[in-house]
């Protein structure tokens, strides 16, 4: 039976464009791009991120807008419906179920790090950061890693945050936060460029991130960055594919789409710019890891005028982000649930929050009590969970997405989706969805997966 349940449908493309942003535009950009190019080399680093988001990610990024909009329903009901419709195996819709899944997962850990910027923002607010120094700024965050008391309730503040603004319906709210505090976080970062202008090394922070350097790049960086691709916009999980399903019919997918993309990238390539200059000046450590921001913005915020107010707006602004990606991550889960009917948007969100709440707790442990608990592949929880979705579940995800949509839904059904009927365009995205995305994503875990067995022997 094909069940097409309609959903309200939003005004106007801008307001998927808004609430697209907001999911994607998070930790991902300010938190993890910066990190993750520091402690892969830098340029050639980012030149392989650029391209796997231009080939790979904006025709996946279209492929699942159109699985929503055709479906019109959670990811996995959606997923079903086409799947239907195409006459295609329905093991496809585990493609559904895999998406809330690692929504839950990267919920989990997304929220720990949420969690340092609400801290964050406190310290700020009490001006905790004047005159602080580099070495200060780390010991500070090695504090904090190393509380795990503190660590879990900011954790659990976010998870209530989050499981808040779900509970209510996604959208309001939503868009005033893409409206209005989303540029307000790009002027903040650009006031941050501006400083590392003029107190900063900025020479050495853009040569470092635009010098492309290929032997700094190894198998493991070219996964991470196509990884980051994913993550940073939001795809391979359903998140997109949840919000396709309010876009109006006559919107047109491939211009929104790169509109979401190109906004998404340059607020990440402006956050490296404002956190390198700081970095280097300050004789920190580019690849130091995961608190890469957390002990370098401090350090300006501390010594400008005005830094704590600066700062305060700064760290909750980035919560804010992280609040409008997170709230994308536990909702197609949700809004399956409430299609099943036995679930009220606020038992959904209890139960599916209350996974990803005790998943976060494992991640938040992973700085202390279960730093040496490392039987996950070698990691702690937190890297586990981390590299499972960003590195694996997305990119895979991904791929059959734009495998299903470029091999099973009928040509009809796409050109009657994209009303571009023998476009040039609508031919070259088949072609990048239908071959070259897919093939790219797989030589890149063939090739890591090699470079790991390879280590493991010994034979690297
Ligand atoms: N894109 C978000 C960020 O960059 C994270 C995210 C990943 C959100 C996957 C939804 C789905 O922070």
């Amino acid at each position: 039976m094909l069940q097409r349940k309609m959903h309200g449908v939003w005004k106007s493309r801008w307001t998927f464009v808004l609430a697209a942003t907001g999911s994607a535009v998070g930790l991902g950009n300010i938190w993890k791009f910066p990190y993750i190019t520091g402690e892969n080399g830098g340029g050639a680093f980012v030149l392989v991120y650029l391209a796997c988001i231009a080939v790979i990610g904006l025709p996946i990024m279209i492929a699942e807008v159109l699985i929503g909009r055709r479906g019109r329903q959670s990811p996995i009901n959606s997923m079903r419906y086409v799947t239907e419709e195409a006459g295609a195996q329905p093991t496809w819709v585990g493609l559904g179920w895999m998406g809330v899944v690692t929504g839950l997962l990267i919920l989990s850990f997304y929220s720990v790090v949420a969690g340092w910027a609400l801290q964050y923002s406190v310290s700020a607010v009490s001006n905790g950061f004047a005159g602080i120094s580099g070495s200060q700024a780390s010991a500070r965050f090695g504090e904090l890693l190393g509380n795990p008391s503190r660590l879990i309730l900011w954790h659990s503040v976010f998870i209530l945050m989050t499981t808040a603004v779900v509970a209510t319906g996604v959208t309001r709210g939503l868009g005033m936060v893409a409206r209005v505090l989303m540029p307000l976080l790009v002027v903040m970062l650009i006031l941050l460029v501006g400083y590392g202008l003029f107190q900063g090394n900025f020479a050495e922070a853009f040569s470092f991130m635009f010098s492309f350097k290929y032997d700094h790049l190894s198998w493991h960086g070219v996964l991470t960055a196509m990884g980051h691709a994913f993550f940073t916009l939001s795809l391979g999980m359903g998140a997109i594919m949840a919000y396709g399903a309010y876009m109006p019919d006559h919107a047109n997918v491939g211009q929104t789409v790169i509109t979401v993309g190109i906004l998404d990238t340059v607020i990440a390539l402006v956050a490296g710019l404002a956190i390198f200059p700081i970095v280097f000046a300050n004789g920190l450590e580019a690849s130091s890891g995961p608190g890469l921001i957390f002990e370098s913005l401090p350090i300006a915020f501390g010594a400008m005028s005005g830094g704590h107010i600066f700062g305060t707006v700064f760290f909750v602004l980035v919560v804010i982000a992280a609040w409008s990606s997170a709230v994308s991550l536990i909702e197609p889960g949700v809004a399956w649930l409430v299609e099943t009917g036995k679930f009220n948007r606020l038992t959904a969100n209890v139960i599916l929050g209350g996974v990803s709440w005790l998943i976060g707790v494992a991640a938040a442990l992973s700085f202390n009590l279960l730093s040496e608990f490392k039987w996950l592949l070698g990691m702690t929880p937190f890297d586990f969970l981390d590299f499972m979705t960003s590195r694996v579940l997305l990119p895979l995800g991904g791929m059959l997405i734009s495998l299903f949509v470029a091999w099973y839904i009928k040509k009809e059904v796409i050109e009657e989706e994209m009303d571009a009927e023998g476009h040039p365009m609508l031919e070259i995205w088949l072609f990048l969805i239908k071959w070259i995305s897919p093939a790219l994503v797989a030589i890149v875990f063939v090739w890591a997966l090699w470079g790991s067995i390879a280590k493991l022997l010994g034979v690297e």
